[in-house]
């Protein structure tokens, strides 16, 4: 881990340890940069007050005690009981070779890889995707990405709800069309229309409810035809997906589809283990399982319904299958469950109901990657005019005009075809970066103008700032001198070498508390520190040679983590813009 922070945290605790005991080397040494030194620690803060001690005190015993040989060159108290850090030129040239060496970028492989699956996307076998799957597939995809990039074995699934009751009305309403006209709706991504009409049947005709109550016993009794009709039913709409997930560059594909049928053959042998287990027992005529510490508005206890009272099994079923089949069979590490905030409760209880069956135990762990709405101006949920769901594809064909208007103003000198290809990236990036920038789990405002801006924490405004440094190298001719050994005298030079070694670090933050908003915190910064850097120091018009090509390394390894960064979160850092 290249990030200075990191081996200084290690020395302060040590010394701490070496000064105070071990039963104080937890205490936060709470670094930070500072504008008087590369950075500050703040623990003598705290730790004297655990201590009845005065900080000032504190923080002498502590760097007496501290061991930064070849880290820092000058260690200060300051004020009340700061302690002032400055690095070693020598030890972060290193760091920055090191960093810049072999394009790793400061990415450290982890030291225990895990099997993780990331259950994402997640929609609905004809039904149209709403903006909920969208911020699902938008945020499981860059989680996946990450944690790939840090070595660890990524499983993608798409928990495709391709099973249930529903499936009787929609197969009797596409045998009422006739398969070609309902294939035609349905791969034309007209989902909605057709669930409608269908629900609309199935509401206002006894006749074609009743047949699709008896069609629903034939595909749930495996009747070969029906399966048949099911099967073509699922293959429009995970072929539409498909064609969503394309064009919105994720990298779920068809082999990632696990949808619910998948364990639907599993659901009895589950259901039978947890009677086994004594876990589940009748209540008013359902199988329930009564997971500890889940309590109703009364303080009676909550169940989760495994078999229903008519012998169907049904969501909680199901998710329950899922976890065995992920811990038992494919012998998953951790499970990542991107999947919306109303939904924690459910799998709070999956989790627990796991735990007790023995299922779900240390080192293994389940997490809900839990995620606000998408709200309109309005602040309502985001709908189009009509209040309707918002179309994907419709969204990203939006997306895709407006961005396009904007690149034509920011760059109009851009041939026909390029202009294309960026408006396409920047558009696409533009909703994912606006989605996965606002902490995940507090609401955001859809807003196209902000999102499209090139100023502030937009996609656009570092996808342009990644092209501007590409464009410094094109316009000089000049290739980047990736070996070139940099050197740094410039406190705007030294600002951004501190912010690039800090990105190995970021995605391991990020893998740990799932929060993809921090890398485009990070990132943002990141561009910040690029800009200061670029407005104080001249480039290729640098005092010597020497600084000249140590600066285009600089600026080479800045446009690498960018491009690195977006692309961790899904975003394409075209070369020109
Ligand atoms: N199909 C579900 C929905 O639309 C989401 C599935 C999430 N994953 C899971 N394992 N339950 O709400």
């Amino acid at each position: 881990m290249a990030d200075p922070v990191h081996a200084l945290a290690r020395a302060f605790q040590a010394a701490i340890t070496t000064a105070f005991g071990a039963e104080h080397a937890a205490v936060d040494p709470s670094l930070r940069r500072s504008t008087h030194a590369d950075y500050q620690a703040n623990a003598a803060m705290a730790l004297g007050k655990r201590l009845g001690r005065p900080p000032r005190e504190v923080a002498a015993a502590i760097v007496a005690a501290l061991e930064l040989d070849g880290i820092c060159r000058k260690v200060e108290i300051a004020g009340p009981g700061f302690v002032n850090l400055t690095l070693e030129d020598a030890y972060l040239t290193r760091e920055l070779a090191e960093t810049a060496g072999g394009g790793r970028l400061g990415i450290a492989p982890a030291a225990e890889p895990e099997t993780v699956i990331v259950d994402y996307s997640g929609p609905n076998a004809a039904k149209e995707m709403h903006v909920g799957h969208l911020r699902s597939t938008i945020i499981g995809d860059a989680l996946a990405r990450v944690l790939e990039a840090l070595g660890h074995r990524v499983i993608r699934q798409n928990h495709l709800g391709d099973w249930g009751t529903p499936f009787g009305m929609l197969i009797e309403h596409m045998l009422d069309l006739g398969e070609a006209a309902a294939s035609q709706e349905l791969s034309v991504g007209d989902l909605n229309a057709f669930y409608r009409q269908a629900r609309a049947k199935f509401d206002g005709d006894a006749a074609f409810a009743e047949r699709s109550r008896r069609r629903v016993v034939r595909l749930q009794g495996g009747d070969e035809q029906t399966l048949a009709l099911w099967r073509q039913l699922v293959r429009e709409s995970t072929r539409y997906f498909d064609s969503v997930y394309r064009r919105l560059g994720v990298t779920l594909t068809d082999a990632d589809f696990a949808g619910e049928s998948f364990y639907n053959p599993m659901l009895p042998d589950v259901v039978e283990e947890l009677g086994r287990k004594g876990l589940a027992r009748e209540s008013e005529g359902a199988l329930c399982v009564f997971p500890a510490g889940f309590t109703g508005k009364g303080g009676e206890p909550l169940p989760l319904i495994v078999r229903k009272q008519d012998g169907g099994y049904g969501y909680a079923t199901t998710d329950l299958a899922a976890i065995r089949h992920r811990l038992t069979t494919v012998g998953a590490r951790r499970i990542v469950y991107v999947v919306g905030a109303p939904q924690s409760q459910h799998f709070a209880m999956v989790f627990a109901t796991a735990r007790e069956a023995g299922w779900l135990t240390p080192p293994a762990r389940a997490e809900h990657v839990a995620f606000g709405s998408v709200l309109g101006a309005d602040k309502k949920m985001f709908k189009t005019r009509s209040g309707d769901t918002v179309k994907l594809s419709d969204l990203i064909d939006e997306a895709t005009e407006r961005a396009a208007k904007v690149v034509r103003e920011k760059n109009p000198d851009l041939d026909a075809e390029a202009a294309d290809a960026v408006a396409r990236s920047v558009g696409v990036g533009a909703v994912k970066y606006a989605d996965l920038s606002s902490d995940r789990i507090k609401d955001y405002v859809f807003d196209w103008d902000r999102m499209l801006a090139f100023e502030g924490n937009t996609a656009p405004y570092l996808m342009y700032a990644h092209a501007r440094i590409r464009s410094i190298f094109r316009k000089a001719g000049v290739e980047s001198p990736r070996e070139a050994g940099i050197v740094l005298s410039e406190p705007a030079e030294r600002a951004l070498a501190l912010e690039l070694l800090r990105f190995g670090a970021v995605l391991e933050d990020v893998a740990a508390t799932l929060e993809p908003h921090r890398l485009c915190g990070y990132l943002f910064e990141l561009a910040g520190s690029f800009t200061s850097f670029y407005e104080r120091c001249p480039v290729l018009r640098a005092e010597s040679d020497d600084v000249r090509r140590s600066r285009l390394a600089l600026c080479d390894l800045t446009a690498e983590v960018l491009a690195k960064g977006l692309g961790l979160l899904g975003i394409e850092a075209p070369e020109r813009m």
